[in-house]
């Protein structure tokens, strides 16, 4: 993958059609070592049952779904979601979750790309307040640093890593300008 990657939002349609790529992106994450809500081993049926699930959420209006994709192949090599649905105190408030790159798209500006099409996205979406969290000390929190996310703070043991063992996390959350 030379070229850069086409970022894309998907239709309910096109999330339900490609829980197969998506799966193969997330197993491949898990696999390296990602603590991302899932224990190894990750079966292909439960991570297709988390996507199907994530397209329901797509098809219902409570969450975006963007990918990037290789435009060579139209492989999709990395993905990140905004959860829309909030309490209704917080309707101005979104989550960023699954920020997913599989490892051999890494390293060329795919996270980044993705957490701008995310924003952007929120930001349509009327969002003002984005928070996420992430393993503490991990790449991710690098790149959320690098794209002015605000660090809240460290919240010890809140997480397993895929084989086991605690790990800890970090709360970060940006405000933003509604499009
Ligand atoms: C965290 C993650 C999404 C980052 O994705 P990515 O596509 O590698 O992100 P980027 O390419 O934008 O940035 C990663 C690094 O590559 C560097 N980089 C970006 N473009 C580059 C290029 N063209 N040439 C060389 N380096 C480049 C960045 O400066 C950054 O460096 P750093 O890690 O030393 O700070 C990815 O590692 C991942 O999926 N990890 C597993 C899942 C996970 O933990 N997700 C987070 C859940 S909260």
């Amino acid at each position: 993958m030379n070229q850069p990657v086409t970022i894309r939002q998907l239709t309910p349609q096109e999330a339900r059609e490609q829980i197969g790529a998506l799966s193969a992106v997330l197993i491949d994450c898990v696999e390296g070592g990602a603590s991302v809500s899932f224990m190894l081993p990750l079966t292909r049926d439960r991570a297709d049952a988390f996507w199907q699930g994530v397209a329901e959420g797509v098809a219902a209006g409570k969450r975006i779904l963007l990918v990037a994709q290789d435009p060579s192949t139209d492989t999709i090599v990395g993905t990140v979601q905004v959860i829309l649905d909030q309490p209704e105190n917080q309707p101005h408030r979104a989550d960023i979750a699954k920020m997913l790159v599989h490892s051999q798209a890494r390293r060329r500006g795919v996270g980044a790309a993705l957490m701008q099409a995310a924003e952007e996205a929120a930001a349509k979406a009327g969002k003002t307040v984005l928070v996420l969290d992430t393993v503490t000390g991990g790449d991710a929190e690098r790149l959320y640093e690098r794209v002015g996310w605000v660090k809240s703070g460290i919240i010890p043991n809140y997480a397993l890593w895929p084989k086991g063992g605690f790990c800890d996390t970090t709360v970060f959350y940006k405000q933003i300008s509604a499009a």
